[in-house]
C-alpha cells in the first residue's frame, strides 16, 4: 500500500505518518527529514538548501525529485511507502508518477489533512523533537510523559526546527496555499483523494485514516 500524506505546515503529517508506520509496517518518506539530515551533516545538498529551509521557502523541484529517486530503487521502500512533504508542486507529483510507473506501483491513498489554518500557529510555535529519535512533541498537545525524557527512546535532549516561527510559518502557509494544494485536483480526477478532519485530536485522525484505508468509511 501506497499513501501520499498531504496538509499544510503543522496539520499532522508527520504524526499520522508515524502512526502507519508502526500500525502497517510502511515506510515513512518524508523530504523535510531527508533534507533536514543533509543541511545537519553539511552535504553539497545540505549547504545549497539550508538557506531556503531556514527561511521557510521550498526547495527546487530538481533537488528534490533527485534525492528521494535515490531512495525509490531501495529494495526496503517495496513493502509499502508513506509519502510525508512530497509532491508539493504538480512537477513533483508528475514525477513521482514517472518513479512509481518505473518500479511498476501505484498509489492507493492520497489523504488531505484538512485545518483551519488559525489552530497552525500553537502546532508549529509549541513544536519539539527529540534530537535522538525525531520523536515530536508540543508544550500545548503533547508532552512526554516524564517532563524532559522522550516517549519513545528515553534521550534527553531536544530541539526546536530554525523555521516554526510565526512568519516563517505565513510563508509556509502561503505556499501551500499556492503550489501545494492546486495538486488536489490532479489526485481527485485520479479518484484516489480523501479528506480528513486534522482538528481533532491525534487519536481521532488515525482511526479516520484507518477507516479510509480499510475501505470502512461510511458513504
Ligand atoms: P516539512 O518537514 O515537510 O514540513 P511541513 O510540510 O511544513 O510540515 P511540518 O513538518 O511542519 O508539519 P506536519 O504536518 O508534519 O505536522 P506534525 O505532525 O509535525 O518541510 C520543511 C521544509 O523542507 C519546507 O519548508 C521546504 O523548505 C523543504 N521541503 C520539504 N519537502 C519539500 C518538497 N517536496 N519540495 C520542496 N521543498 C521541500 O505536527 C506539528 C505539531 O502539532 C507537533 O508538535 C505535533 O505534536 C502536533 N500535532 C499533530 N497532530 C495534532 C493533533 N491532531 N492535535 C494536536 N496537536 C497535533
Amino acid at each position: 500500500m501506497n499513501i501520499i500524506l498531504l496538509g499544510p505546515p503543522g496539520s499532522g503529517k508527520g504524526t499520522q505518518a508515524q502512526f502507519l508506520r508502526e500500525h502497517y509496517g510502511l515506510m515513512h518518506l518524508s523530504t523535510g527529514d531527508m533534507l533536514r539530515h543533509e543541511v545537519e551533516c553539511e552535504t553539497p545538498l545540505g549547504q545549497q538548501v539550508k538557506n531556503l529551509m531556514d527561511s521557510g521557502q521550498l526547495v527546487p523541484d530538481g533537488l528534490v525529485i533527485e534525492m528521494l529517486s535515490q531512495y525509490f530503487d531501495l529494495p526496503e521502500y517495496s513493502v509499502g511507502i508513506i509519502l510525508d512533504g512530497f509532491p508539493r508542486t504538480t512537477p513533483q507529483a508528475i514525477a513521482l508518477d514517472e518513479m512509481l510507473e518505473r518500479k511498476g506501483l501505484d498509489i492507493d491513498h492520497v489523504l488531505e489533512i484538512q485545518i483551519d489554518e488559525n489552530l497552525l500557529v500553537k502546532r508549529i510555535s509549541g513544536r519539539f523533537i527529540c534530537v535522538d529519535c525525531g520523536a515530536a512533541y508540543n508544550e500545548y498537545f503533547k508532552i512526554p510523559v516524564e517532563s524532559g525524557i522522550c516517549d519513545i527512546c528515553g534521550g534527553r535532549d531536544f530541539k526546536r526546527r530554525v523555521d516554526d516561527d510565526t512568519d516563517k510559518l505565513r510563508m509556509r502557509l502561503r505556499l501551500y496555499r499556492e503550489q501545494t494544494h492546486p495538486i488536489v485536483p490532479y489526485y481527485l480526477g485520479k479518484g484516489v483523494l480523501k479528506t480528513v478532519d486534522g482538528a481533532q485530536d491525534v487519536e481521532k485522525v488515525s482511526k479516520d485514516i484507518s477507516l479510509i484505508i480499510e475501505g470502512r468509511e461510511k458513504p
